[in-house]
């Protein structure tokens, strides 16, 4: 059988006009006008779907035209070309072939259904228009993403899942063991040292330590994979399960880092709004309105930069207007976060030099010895998408960290050796892949623009 992508219908109908062709897909809907009638159907290779037009003496017309949204079908027919009409072609039926027709409890009909009703069918969702958007774009972002680092002389490196290195401070981690926990007379005698790797081993919160070996080595590197964090937070930023973009360089500053990151985002938008036309132009209209505008905006301005002292002046004096009162040495909650970035720039905005207290162990201690190279990038409707900074390469300073962490040196032995043998100025950041997401496509929520999402409490599809 020699079958179609509907991708290729629709950019090739015109070379295809009056050829035979065969299409499967799923039926979004039929229209039955008694002497001819048409079905809508999606094979998901293209956001819109082909329209199929049958004549009532077509084999089976009846039976085709009562068909569910969801049935699955192989159609064969004709390209006619339809200049006069919204859609630039049909194919004109000359036999459809029914391969499973649903019943009425398929759950996705045409009405417009709740986010939270579509999570509940995680497994059916993309077969609507606004979720077959968000994860062809979620597709784009992707391929954008190693598009962007390959063409600008970065090494892709796998990074491990499973990691003894917990760099992001403690708690917030899914242990990885075979010890038997539903055993208690087993777990009586369970230690770190008799279990699988012979210590305590976590799924990776982050690649980034790994990553700067490699950037001591071959310079520019990514990586780009799933990471894991345990915390027990349900807001509609956090996933339990979430992709990672880490980049990290030698030789580059805290200010050559923000520059990578704001030519990454611009880049990512730009490729979007290459290959994501008509899924844009749908989340505009349904999702959030005004999204190309915003977009274009991000694309054609710089972003904005301030310090986290100056925020915290600006903050401060608007402290009636938050839940959480700023001091000189609190963390940024979301509402500062989106309060900068909505209120005050209305754009991306880098805050940088955070105080050394609430930023993790690794990045580099600033003259003043209360301050780090740090950055996030903070976007409007969000917050925080970027967190990256400038590495700690001074031995000593990285030890009395280390220790002031309440870290274990020894734990971090080939950490720390890095900074003996041929350390160099390096920097680096994490993207959450899902967060940009939510930016690119204007969806509120995390569990949306993951295919799996993986939040507490919740591990199902
Ligand atoms: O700021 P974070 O914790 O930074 C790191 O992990 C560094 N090691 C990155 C680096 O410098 N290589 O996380 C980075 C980004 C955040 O800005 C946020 O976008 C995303 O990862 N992120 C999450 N996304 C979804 N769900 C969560 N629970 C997330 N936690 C962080
Ligand atoms: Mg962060």
């Amino acid at each position: 059988m020699e079958k179609l992508d509907i991708s290729v219908l629709h950019s090739d109908y015109a070379k295809l006009d009056g050829q035979e062709v065969t299409v499967g897909g799923w039926v979004r809907s039929t229209r039955d006008i008694k002497s001819f009638g048409f079905i809508d159907l999606n094979d998901g290779t293209a956001f819109k779907g082909a329209q199929i037009f049958c004549d009532a003496d077509m084999k089976d017309y009846a039976e085709v035209m009562k068909l569910n949204a969801g049935s699955s079908m192989i159609c064969t027919g004709k390209v006619v070309l339809t200049p006069e009409n919204k859609q630039p072609y049909e194919i004109h039926a000359t036999n459809v072939t029914i391969l499973n027709a649903t019943d009425d409890t398929y759950p996705i009909q045409k009405k417009r259904h709740s986010a939270e009703f579509l999570r509940e069918y995680a497994y059916l969702r993309g077969r609507t228009n606004i979720f077959n958007a968000v994860f062809r774009v979620r597709n784009k972002c992707a391929y954008a993403i190693h598009k962007f680092f390959q063409e600008e002389n970065f090494m892709y490196m796998h990074t491990p899942i499973i990691t003894s290195a917990d760099c992001e401070g403690g708690s917030d981690v899914f242990r990885v063991t075979t010890h038997k926990f539903y055993d208690p007379k087993y777990m009586e005698k369970a230690t770190p040292e008799g279990d699988f790797f012979g210590k305590n081993v976590f799924l990776t919160p982050t690649g980034q330590l790994e990553a700067e070996a490699f950037a001591l080595t071959f310079s520019k590197v990514y990586t780009f994979g799933p990471t894991f964090r345990s915390e027990n937070s349900n807001t509609t930023r956090h996933a339990s399960e979430f992709w990672m973009i880490e980049p990290e360089m030698a030789f580059c500053d805290l200010q050559g880092d923000m520059d990578v990151m704001e030519r990454m985002i611009k880049y990512i938008i730009n490729y979007v709004f290459e290959t994501c036309k008509a899924e844009l132009e749908f989340l505009d209209q349904f999702v959030e309105k005004g999204l190309i505008d915003k977009l274009r905006n991000v694309v054609d301005n710089e972003f904005a930069h301030i310090t986290y002292t100056e925020a915290m002046e600006i903050l401060k004096k608007n402290n009636d207007k938050f839940e959480f009162k700023v001091e000189w040495g609190c963390d940024l909650q979301s509402e500062h976060e989106r309060y900068l970035s909505e209120q005050v720039f209305k754009k991306p905005v880098f805050v940088t030099d955070y105080p050394k207290d609430i930023k993790a162990f690794y990045m580099r201690l600033n003259e003043d010895g209360k301050t780090v190279a740090a950055c996030d990038l903070l976007a409007p409707g969000i917050g925080e998408i970027i967190g990256g900074s400038q590495r700690e390469e001074r031995y000593d300073v990285l030890l009395q960290k280390i220790k002031d962490f309440n870290l274990k040196p020894e734990d971090y032995e080939w950490y720390l050796n890095l900074r003996k043998y041929g350390s160099v100025v390096h920097s680096g950041y994490g993207l959450g892949f899902d967060r940009i997401l939510m930016y690119v496509t204007g969806v509120s929520n995390i569990r949306d623009v993951q295919p799996c999402p993986r939040t507490p409490k919740n591990c199902n599809f």
